[in-house]
């Protein structure tokens, strides 16, 4: 029997990237796995992945900046399956805003809007589910860069991430008594999309991080996963509020 048979697991950003990672990696547990995103194409295709291998899963469209559509896809997923027993809140943009003097307010509205906002609002009305079961598990995916170390232009960016770890804590401390764990995990350079600098090659990458980095490679989506996996387990029990940094040593 694997660790989270009959359990039901939320995704939100499941469509690409680490989310998909994650995703595959909660079926593989047992879980019914939930994907969240805007479009649904590339949810689908998540969808599919997991059914080609033998598991379970559903597409829900939501933006996690809107309350509302949140809401109606938290209540979606209950409807379907039943609880809400893990939800990993992974949607996330990252751009680069320049020094502060250049910073343009726009530009940082979107990042608080989208990274901050909206796992905010994600965790509202995932704890709402939650709290009324009794029982639940929320894993926050943060960055290290931001919210562990920093780096030049950044600044947005980092503040986003720095406050995903913060509203962890706060969370965590609020809901523990309710029956519902909260922790987060902090990647590194990751191999996505989203770690590649704009015109940068995937061999760009890969020099610039042998140079940057302690271990000297980018991380793999399925590290990030496997520690997401952890997290949701009942092995993680006892760990409440905290970050699992996974970057190759960059915030040793
Ligand atoms: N790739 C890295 O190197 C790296 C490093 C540290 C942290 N992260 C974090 O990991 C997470 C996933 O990143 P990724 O690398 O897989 O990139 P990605 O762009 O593939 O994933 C982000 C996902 O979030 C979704 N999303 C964005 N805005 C949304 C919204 N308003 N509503 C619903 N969904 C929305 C996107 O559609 C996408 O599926 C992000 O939070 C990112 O900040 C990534």
């Amino acid at each position: 029997m694997t660790e989270l048979a009959g359990a039901t697991a939320l995704v939100t950003g499941g469509g690409t990237g680490i989310g998909r990672g994650i995703a595959l990696a909660l079926s593989d547990a047992g879980a019914t796995v939930a994907v969240l995103g805007r479009s649904r194409e590339p949810l689908e295709q998540t969808a599919k992945l997991i059914s080609d291998a033998g598991g379970s899963a559903s597409v829900v469209t939501a933006d996690v900046t809107d309350s509302a559509s949140v809401s109606t896809a938290v209540r979606t997923v209950v409807d379907r399956h039943g609880s809400l027993d893990v939800a990993v809140n992974n949607a996330g943009i990252l751009t680069a805003t320049g020094p502060l003097t250049d910073i343009d307010e726009e530009h940082w509205d979107r990042l608080l809007t989208v990274n901050v906002t909206g796992v905010m609002l994600s965790m509202k009305h995932e704890l709402r589910q939650m709290t009324a079961q009794g029982s639940g598990v929320i894993i926050n995916v943060a960055s290290s860069i931001g919210a562990h170390k920093t780096l030049p232009n950044m600044a947005a960016y980092g503040a986003t991430k720095a406050a995903v770890v913060a509203l962890t804590k706060a969370a965590a401390l609020d809901h523990v008594a309710q029956g519902v764990r909260i922790n987060a995990v902090s990647p590194g350079s990751t191999d996505t999309p989203m770690s590649l600098r704009p015109g940068e090659t995937e061999d760009d990458r890969a020099r610039r991080l042998r140079a940057a980095l302690p271990l000297g490679r980018v991380g793999r989506v399925e590290e990030i996963a496997a520690a997401v996996r952890y997290l949701a387990s009942p092995d993680a029990a006892f760990m409440i509020g905290q970050t699992l940094v996974l970057d190759g040593g960059s915030a040793a």
